[in-house]
């Protein structure tokens, strides 16, 4: 039997329902926070990620699913969003229009990362992006909006992480800091930061080799070489949140795996899953729209982990599958007909029916009623017929109506109306 590719999963019936309440929380509120969606394909040029997120990066170095099509470019499955963002804000002049543009967007990203618990070579992200505002006020604002996000889905055991990772003049004298600094160490280190500590010393600061991280805890600190406009900003989102009561902690080891960032950078970490503890992660990343040829825009976003926010929020084990409101449970070719006229209707005015197609028995119709948890089981059979009225039978109280035929549908639809107002009293 053919199986998934190692890495990838399926979200089967029964949990996307949890993914389904996830994707529409976030489109409420993103959307009540201005922001607008955007969609953007999957296969990229490889360029488009190379020199976004920067070619000593793990991920474009290690991860990328990059491939020729038949024509021989070189094309990559996405590994994040905001690259093709970016370049969708260029490409259709959207600045023009307004330089101010909120984005989210949501779907798969691919990496192709050691697979383990809450690591997938396809996982989900749920994106926002914010252009043209360089106010440390929108820094504020995204921690707070993702904050509310996983408030909304009762996340426990969240903390901020805020960094800053300064801008293009504290680097300067931060990478000539940390280049001293690494100059007597490099035979202590792995081979791939070998290399970068020549070409590009900030992604050393990233390395997951337990030999690289020992040399680098005592590493010089970026926060320690921040310049004037940079430390402001920074003092003015850390005094902003704290003002919001935003619970955060300043971590000023925490380096993106991206080469985009400037300025404020921040992880939503959580103690309930492990190893893999990111469950959201973003930053400014002001000179992007620039590096890939459009204006000088500054801009801002971050990315949810959909696959770990939802092993997340089932553990709260709410149900959030949607059953039938009715089934009608037909004996007889008679019965039947009438009753497939019946569940087209209801379907069509947002009651979700169902019937067995089968010529099977009363019990073994009741048994699926029962099984898909059907909240009314409407019977009909020749005897009914012949009297003019179909039975309704509430599956939780097992009380009994009957229901003069001609008027099934109106009376059904005004007892699930009912049953819906009254379980949300009780509710
Ligand atoms: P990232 O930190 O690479 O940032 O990914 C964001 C989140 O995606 C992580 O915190 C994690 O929850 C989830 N994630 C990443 N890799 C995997 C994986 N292999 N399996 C499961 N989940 C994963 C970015 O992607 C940036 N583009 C975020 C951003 C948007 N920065 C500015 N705007």
């Amino acid at each position: 039997m053919i199986q998934l590719i190692r890495g990838f999963k399926d979200i089967l019936p029964g949990e996307v329902e949890l993914w389904q309440h996830i994707e529409r929380t976030a489109v409420l509120l993103f959307e009540d926070f201005g922001f607008k969606e955007i969609r953007i394909p999957i296969l990229e040029h490889t360029e488009l990620f190379s020199r976004s997120i920067g070619e000593d990066t793990d991920i474009v170095e290690k991860e990328m699913y990059t491939f020729s099509d038949r024509k021989g470019a070189l094309i990559t499955l996405r590994p994040e969003a905001t690259a093709s963002v970016v370049r969708a804000y260029i490409q259709h002049k959207l600045h023009s229009i307004d330089p101010v543009q909120k984005y989210y967007t949501i779907g798969p990203m691919f990496r192709r990362e050691r697979p383990q618990k809450g690591r997938y070579r396809q996982f989900y992200q749920i994106n926002a992006e914010v252009f043209g505002v360089a106010s440390p006020l929108v820094d504020v604002q995204m921690v707070l909006m993702l904050m509310a996000f996983f408030s909304k889905l009762s996340v426990p055991d969240i903390q901020a992480h805020i960094n800053s990772l300064g801008c293009p003049v504290c680097r300067v004298d931060f990478k000539s800091s940390l280049t001293g600094f690494l100059s007597d160490k490099t035979e202590h280190l792995c081979a791939d930061c070998k290399k970068r500590s020549i070409k590009n010393p900030l992604r050393v600061l990233d390395c997951k080799v337990p030999g690289c991280k020992a040399v680098l805890s005592a590493a010089p600190l970026l926060a320690a070489h921040l310049c004037a406009d940079c430390t402001q900003h920074f003092n003015t989102v850390t005094s902003r949140l704290s003002e919001l009561k935003v619970p955060f902690v300043i971590d000023d080891r925490l380096v993106r795996g991206l080469d985009y960032y400037t300025r404020t950078t921040f992880e939503i970490q959580t103690g309930s899953l492990g190893a893999q503890n990111a469950i959201a992660g973003g930053g400014r990343y002001d000179g992007l729209v620039k590096a890939l040829g459009g204006p000088d825009q500054p801009a801002i976003g971050f990315a949810v982990g959909l696959d770990r926010l939802a092993s997340i929020v089932a553990l709260n084990n709410a149900d959030f599958s949607r059953r039938p409101d009715i089934f009608v449970a037909a004996l007889g070719e008679k019965s039947q007909d009438m009753a497939f006229g019946w569940i087209c209707a209801f379907c069509g005015e947002g009651i979700r029916a169902e019937m067995d197609f089968g010529d099977k028995s009363l019990k073994s119709q009741m048994k699926r009623a029962d099984r898909l948890g059907a909240k009314y089981v409407l019977i009909l059979g020749e005897n009914e017929i012949e009297k003019g009225a179909a039975v309704l039978r509430n599956m939780a109280t097992k009380a009994q109506n009957t229901i003069l035929l001609p008027d099934v549908v109106q009376s059904v639809k005004e007892k699930i109306k009912h049953f819906e107002r009254s379980t949300n009293l009780d509710g």
